[in-house]
């Protein structure tokens, strides 16, 4: 039997609106989306971020307003990135678990101020580290075990301070394990963890370490970080975080991995989280700045071919713009 026949018109489910509507294979919903969120110290206080037009950092009673309206517009979590202050950097990133630090601060006024909503904390030593990597460093190397040590006290100390989930991004090999036993072993059999499985050593994260001022003070992150060219290993990562206890995998960035999406989705069955980053943020915004592309449509696209692909939830500095939109 041939799968089609010669005198289909696929243009006959095109006609009309209506028709276009009901067969529609791909919804982007406001559930879908994750609004990442930048804080900072001091009060009443909203950074521009240069390379990120319409994207701020706040300070703590800012963000709380800007996470009750991205609450307000149906947004169901956030992701939580903080502005270290150099005074409080070190090699061991020890402000990372300081129970009264600004992520931990930050969790505790969210939940008082709008409870319902998930928070994610970001597990990483990078925002922490003079050396902006995202690990300890001796002789110019990332440390791996010693790094996992640290990341599982920093989860705990956010666990403890209220966030939902913690999403280690930092690429050390094994953390996912180690951080799972050391939140289950201090009650935190609740707290999920969403892991950064395949995430690349990308030049698409620029706009995002200027927000935090992160950048790596020497070399790359090619050591920890994947290889833009590679796609099976996305799978080994996928296949060691899901062994080890990780609740949702991500992908990131997404536009330039569609393919890796697409792969993840084909090979497991728990949520898979795409992260549209700061360098695709950019270049949209950029080019809707000077007039080439039609911006609203534009996100929706790109949006869209990320939910085909088959990412689940979408971390996207335009969530609160999309949720609008959707609205
Ligand atoms: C660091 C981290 C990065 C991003 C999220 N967590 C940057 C990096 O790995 O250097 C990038 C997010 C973005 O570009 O939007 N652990």
């Amino acid at each position: 039997m041939p799968l089609y026949n010669l005198t289909n018109r696929p243009r006959r489910l095109r006609r009309t609106s209506a028709l276009r509507a009901m067969v529609q294979e791909t919804q982007l919903t406001v559930n879908d989306l994750i609004y990442p969120v930048f804080v900072m110290e001091g009060e009443n206080l909203k950074q521009e971020i240069v390379s990120m037009p319409d994207c701020y950092r706040y300070s703590l009673d800012l963000l709380i307003k800007e996470v009750k309206e991205a609450y307000d517009l149906g947004i169901k979590a956030i992701a939580l990135f903080p502005l270290v202050t150099d005074d409080k950097k070190d090699n061991e990133g020890t402000e990372s678990y300081n129970p009264n630090g600004l992520v931990q601060r930050t969790i505790k006024a969210i939940k008082a101020e709008v409870p319902e909503i998930t928070i994610i904390t970001d597990v990483a030593l990078d925002p922490y580290s003079p050396f902006g990597h995202d690990g300890i460093v001796v002789d110019g190397e990332i440390l791996n075990d010693e790094t996992v040590a640290v990341l599982a006290k920093m989860a705990v100390s956010q666990a403890q301070a209220g966030a939902d989930m913690v999403a280690p991004s930092d690429m050390m090999d094994g953390r996912i394990g180690v951080i799972r036993e050391a939140l289950d072993e201090e009650g935190f059999t609740h707290v999920g963890i969403i892991a950064y499985s395949a995430k690349y050593a990308s030049a698409y994260y620029g706009p995002f370490r200027d927000a935090l001022e992160s950048a790596p003070k020497f070399g790359d992150k090619k050591t920890y970080q994947m290889d833009i060219a590679n796609s099976r290993e996305a799978i080994t990562e996928v296949e060691l975080d899901i062994a080890e206890g990780a609740d949702m995998v991500m992908v990131k960035p997404a536009l330039a991995y569609l393919d890796i999406i697409r792969q993840v989705r084909d090979y497991t069955n728990i949520p898979v989280v795409a992260y549209n980053v700061s360098g695709e943020y950019a270049m949209i915004k950029a080019a809707a700045e000077k007039g080439w592309i039609d911006e609203k449509k534009i996100v929706l696209e790109t949006l869209t071919s990320m939910k085909r692909a088959g990412s689940d939830l979408i971390l996207t500095y335009f969530a609160k713009q999309v949720a609008l939109m959707l609205k």
